[in-house]
């Protein structure tokens, strides 16, 4: 993101012409304590959902799903779609017997990344599928050529027309190598390859993401065959039918990394429950570098700080079970205020930078240096303007004025509310000070 000449970004200047938009004021510089319930993952929610159109009978009950805006949308494309849905709390209800389109609405398609999903499975299911192309966070460019490929291979017809992805054909047996571990591709082609008669899929290369395999035990509940989920091949027997089941999604990884950081960053004490906690070793493990203390209890993980300024470390973000690219942003954001020098590399997502300049802002001493940033730890950030341009980015300006001197104000909080279900609250049970206004 450039800077605008008056010293306001055009991305903030965009962000304020919203109709109505809703800003946080964040006083720095309070401790956070107490415990913090942890939602359902988005990142398995999204795909579980999609994977219920491909249930011919029932009633699907999805529980621990978050209350995030993706979800709602993915309520909307499906009512669109015929589909009925009903959603209370963390229960989704979804009946998809009643399907009548293979065509998602491109303003709705468009709003989210894992609307990619949603081509494979009506491919699957009603032989046909039409798609606008994905929309999802700024964090650079996102290819989905692997799904295309592996669709391909699979023997369907896929093109794009007018911003859609237009597909036709039944599947076949295939034997696909991805040439990178991409999330999105093995989900979508393991869902894709499910149904057929008799066919046998293979996926060589495929990603070992927590989230990979929460769907594939989904499948496995709806009636599917699939063997290898977790490691780097997966193999797919294809069913003729696929059935709705009830099933409970993996807690997010992602919201309860953002708390623990949280208590490192504000010299805080705070338990995370309701984890997994094998799914957050790779953090665990950096937030000890930093002088974090973490423990961990059954199902729960404390965090506490009582060092005061961290300790600067070198942070890649890779696959998992590497570090997770979706916390590089909020890693940098406590790093910018660490005792030292670190290099934040991204692996994944080579430009996912778009944070730094908001940093910035705050008095951070930060550098962008080819697929990283190296971070010069100052003893204090200051309040500023800023903006949030995607999910984590948010989420790492939230964590930088928890700890910075002022009151911090956060434009783009709607990219917030696509993937963390009360964020906000959350932390203000937590004994945060943070107002939001509308302007
Ligand atoms: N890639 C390709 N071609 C493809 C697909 C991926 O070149 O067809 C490349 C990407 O450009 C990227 C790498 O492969 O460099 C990995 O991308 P991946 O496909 O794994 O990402 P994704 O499925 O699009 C999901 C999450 C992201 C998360 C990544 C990596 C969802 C909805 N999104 O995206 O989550 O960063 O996996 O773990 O599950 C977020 O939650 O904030 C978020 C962006």
């Amino acid at each position: 993101m450039g800077n605008g000449g008056d010293g306001v970004t055009p991305t903030v200047l965009e962000e304020m012409a919203r109709p109505t938009e809703r800003v946080l004021s964040v006083q720095g510089g309070r401790r956070l304590h107490g415990e913090v319930g942890i939602s359902g993952s988005k990142n398995a929610s999204l795909p579980i959902f999609v994977a219920t159109l491909l249930a011919e009978q029932g009633q699907t009950r999805l529980l621990g799903v978050p209350q995030i805006s993706d979800v709602e949308v993915l309520c909307d494309i499906f009512r669109g779609l015929g589909a009925k849905v009903s959603w209370r709390g963390d229960v989704i209800d979804i009946d998809t017997t009643t399907l009548t389109n293979h065509n998602v609405e491109q303003e709705l398609g468009q709003k989210l990344r894992a609307s990619t999903y949603l081509f494979g499975a009506l491919l699957a299911r009603t032989g046909q599928a039409k798609v606008p192309y994905p929309g999802g966070d700024r964090i650079g460019s996102r290819p989905i050529d692997f799904h295309i490929a592996g669709l391909r291979a699979m023997g369907a017809e896929v093109y794009t027309e007018g911003g859609f992805l237009v597909g036709s054909g039944r599947l076949q047996e295939a034997s696909i190598y991805l040439e990178r571990p991409s999330v999105g591709a093995t989900i979508h082609l393991m869902m894709a390859a499910t149904l057929g008669r008799d066919t046998v899929t293979t996926i060589a290369n495929c990603a070992m993401e927590p989230e990979v395999i929460d769907v594939a035990r989904f499948l496995s509940a709806m009636g599917a065959k699939i063997y290898g989920a977790g490691t780097k091949t997966l193999k797919i027997m294809a069913v003729k039918r696929l059935h709705a089941a009830t099933y409970e999604v993996i807690p997010d990884r992602l919201e309860a990394g953002t708390f623990l950081m949280a208590a490192g960053q504000t010299n805080g004490r705070i338990a995370v429950s309701g984890v997994i906690p094998e799914h957050l070793t790779a953090v665990i493990a950096k937030l000890r570098q930093m002088g974090v203390t973490v423990d961990i209890f059954g199902d729960a993980i404390e965090a506490r700080n009582e060092g005061g300024m961290l300790r600067a470390t070198d942070v890649m973000a890779e696959e998992y079970p590497g570090f997770p690219t979706d916390l590089q942003p909020c890693i940098a954001a406590l790093l910018a205020s660490a005792r030292g020098d670190s290099l934040v590399t991204d692996l994944v997502w080579a430009d996912r930078f778009q944070y730094v300049d908001e940093l910035l802002r705050m008095g951070g001493q930060i550098k962008v240096a080819g697929s990283g940033v190296r971070i010069q730890g100052v003893p204090r950030l200051t309040a500023a303007e800023v903006c949030a341009n995607d999910i984590r980015g948010g989420a790492a300006l939230v964590l930088a004025a928890l700890r910075a001197e002022g009151t911090t104000r956060i434009y783009g909080m709607h990219h917030l509310d696509r993937g963390y279900a009360g964020l906000i609250e959350k932390l203000v049970e937590l004994g945060a000070d943070i107002e939001e206004d509308v302007v």
